[in-house]
């Protein structure tokens, strides 16, 4: 493991040249628009990459992009790899090991989810401030590697509370509504029942959807700081009945868009 994480962290230094980003942004579905922000780009397609899983999902075109985000370095993956495609954890966290690898510090995340808060509305954009881990595995079972992290690393802060606060006031100064919340991470495919999005509220979640907490998990493991935004695309509990689709939860995913790319973009430009 540690030495297909060095073979193609090698490969993507020096396919890219200069010093590393110590930013890296994982976009999440209908958000890829945060690109067009991005200047002086350089892209490097998943498949040219050694060790790299290839993206499958229809909504996820698969490619890394390098460049400056308001003057900013940075690294973006446009497509992320999802367990349900049929990746393990290992692969779904490959990236972010990667990413430490070439020295980055901060992970930002972001990614579509289902609303269990009555509070919220289809289009809200939240900000992740914890995570409840129900994917049947953690992408840190097995052989832990100590350069890599350790054995039982704590997750009390898996998201950075500094960039929680400075996400608030940039929503603020931005005229933005965020909400705040704890995202239920599941396997999927499937859109959950009624009844389970009933039971993820009861326990404790505010939105749900199919990605993200194993990259966390993995971020925190190698002690990068890390933030998320979950656009709400679909709300669920006992009295909706209304059915989530992917078009649907797409299309609100892109109308969140403008809030989401402004919201990255300064905090991106701030950290
Ligand atoms: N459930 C799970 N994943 C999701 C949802 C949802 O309702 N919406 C977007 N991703």
């Amino acid at each position: 493991m540690l030495n297909r994480i060095n073979e193609t962290a090698e490969y993507i230094r020096n396919r890219a040249g200069g010093e590393m980003p110590k930013t890296a942004i994982i976009l999440g579905t209908g958000l890829g628009a945060l690109v067009d922000y991005i200047e002086d780009k350089l892209e490097i397609p998943y498949q040219e990459i050694p060790n790299m899983p290839v993206s499958t999902v229809e909504g996820h075109s698969g490619k890394l992009i390098f460049g400056t985000l308001g003057g900013k370095r940075i690294i973006a993956m446009q497509g992320r790899f999802h367990y349900y495609e049929g990746y393990d954890m290992k692969q779904v966290t490959f990236p972010v090991r990667v990413f430490r690898a070439l020295g980055v510090e901060t992970l930002f995340v972001s990614n579509a989810a289902g609303g269990m808060n009555p509070n919220f509305v289809v289009g809200d954009v939240m900000v992740i401030t914890d995570h409840i881990n129900l994917f049947p595995e953690n992408p840190l079972r097995g052989k832990n590697y100590n350069e890599l992290g350790p054995r039982f690393p704590a997750m009390t802060e898996a998201y950075d509370h500094k960039l929680v606060a400075l996400a608030d006031q940039v929503a603020a100064e931005l005229g933005i509504r965020l909400v705040h919340g704890v995202y239920v991470g599941t396997p999927g495919p499937t859109f959950e029942t009624p009844a389970e999005y009933e039971y993820f509220r009861i326990i404790g979640g505010d939105a749900v959807g199919m990605s993200t907490v194993p990259e966390v998990i993995v971020a925190n493991h190698a002690s990068m700081r890390v933030f998320g935004l979950s656009v709400i695309t679909d709300l669920g509990g006992k009295e909706i009945t209304q059915v989530p689709t992917h078009e649907e939860v797409q299309l609100a995913a892109e109308k969140a868009q403008p809030k989401v790319v402004a919201v990255m973009r300064e905090l991106v430009m701030r950290s």
